[in-house]
């Protein structure tokens, strides 16, 4: 029986180099993020995989064909890491792509699929990244993924599979089928709201396609980067404001994204840490039943285009997370209306709302709950059904 704990049941939750580092990584980085994890809560708090991106091998593989860690980056080899990973009770990630090449120009694994995989499981690795660079237009890309995956699962080891083909090909139509834990369904994320908004925007009517086994992965998350990447196209200067971190955060979670952490978690200050830390977001997200959420009234007519629009996922306790979601400008108030959800005046049942961030009961509604919530910011709240008598 597959039960949460199992590969892929639940959205993935880790960290990932590439947002802040790119091609800048080494093992002394690695080994930091795992510590960092133990020391400050991220391991307790769900956080699992640390996951190496790209730019991690040689130019070329070796004259039998194996990909070669990059010596001076990883001195001590890939094993150790791996090992030093696991001895902290954490999961350790590489990556590959589907292509002859990654997109960085490294070895990519097209046709080299159940060598590398073998040697990703003789190194310890719990998780692979697979991206699309460089794929032979002619191939199909539903094949490649679907190879990739019953290498993987030959390998002799769990490995959790996550494609990233950014979206296209209609990946959403194949990719369950195909074998993979979860999947990238847009481009790259920036370090800006604009970004942000865009990706959460562009997923809001694909919530059938994400669930436990295959989740739908809205990128990497930049919570915390304040502009701290080394890449210009993630974003290195300006960011975005705690409130729209946060908001950016409660959309992955109650969307079911997988949570990767990209910020450099070693520099994370307090308001960093009390969003990717919240047990009650981490709750919603990691809801063993990875329900899709639904959107109530979107853009209901007193509304208009405002951005403003509600989410609500049901949770496997039968409560239900809702989120008042403000993507526009200036402050609004969003109301509900309980019918809505079902939960007419005639049923008899109040709602008792808890607010996730402000960490506090709101109190027992009926009927309606109007939430006024701040341009780019959201109130996530919790609600318990109470029947008279
Ligand atoms: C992109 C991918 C990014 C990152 C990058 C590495 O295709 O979407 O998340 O992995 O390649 O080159």
């Amino acid at each position: 029986m597959m039960t949460a704990g199992q590969t892929g049941f639940c959205p993935p939750m880790g960290w990932n180099s590439w947002n802040t580092f790119t091609w800048d990584i080494n093992e002394d980085l690695i080994r930091q993020v795992a510590d960092v994890f133990v020391a400050e809560g991220y391991r307790d708090a769900g956080y699992e995989y640390i996951v190496i991106d790209d730019c991690w091998s040689l130019k070329e593989r070796d004259a039998k064909g194996n990909l070669v860690a990059d010596p001076e980056k990883f001195p001590g080899g890939m094993k150790a890491l791996a090992d030093y990973i696991h001895d902290k009770g954490l999961k350790f990630g590489m990556y590959s792509c589907a292509g002859t090449h990654t997109c960085a120009g490294y070895p990519g694994s097209f046709e080299h699929e159940f060598e590398d995989a073998r040697q990703f499981a003789e190194w310890g690795v719990d998780y692979l990244k697979y991206d699309y660079c460089y794929k032979p237009r002619t191939m199909d890309g539903e094949l490649l993924y679907r190879r990739m995956a019953l290498a993987l699962r030959n390998s002799g080891r769990d490995i959790l599979f996550s494609a990233c083909n950014w979206g296209e090909d209609n990946v959403h139509g194949w990719i369950r089928s195909a074998g993979a834990h979860m999947y990238r369904s847009t481009g790259d994320i920036q370090d800006n709201w604009e970004s942000i908004k865009k990706i959460a925007l562009s997923q809001i009517d694909k919530m059938s396609y994400t669930g436990s086994f295959c989740h739908n992965d809205m990128d990497m998350l930049v919570v915390g980067m304040h502009g701290g990447s080394n890449n210009d196209f993630i974003g290195k200067i300006g960011g975005c404001t705690d409130a729209e971190y946060r908001t950016h955060f409660a959309l992955w979670c109650m969307m079911g994204s997988p949570l990767m952490i990209g910020c450099d978690v070693r520099e994370a200050d307090e308001a960093t840490k009390a969003v990717l830390l919240n047990p009650d977001l981490i709750r919603i997200s990691q809801d063993p039943e990875s329900r899709g959420s639904y959107v109530v009234n979107p853009e209901p007519q007193w509304l208009g285009n405002s951005g403003c629009f509600v989410l609500v996922r049901v949770l496997s306790d039968g409560e239900l997370a809702i989120g008042f979601f403000n993507l526009g400008e200036g402050r609004r108030e969003i109301p509900l209306q309980f019918w809505d959800l079902g939960i007419t005046y005639g049923c008899g049942a109040a709602l008792s709302l808890y607010d996730c961030f402000g960490q506090k009961e709101l109190g027992s509604f009926r009927e309606r709950f109007a939430a006024t919530v701040e341009s780019h910011d959201c109130l996530i709240l919790r609600g318990r059904l109470q029947y008279d008598g």
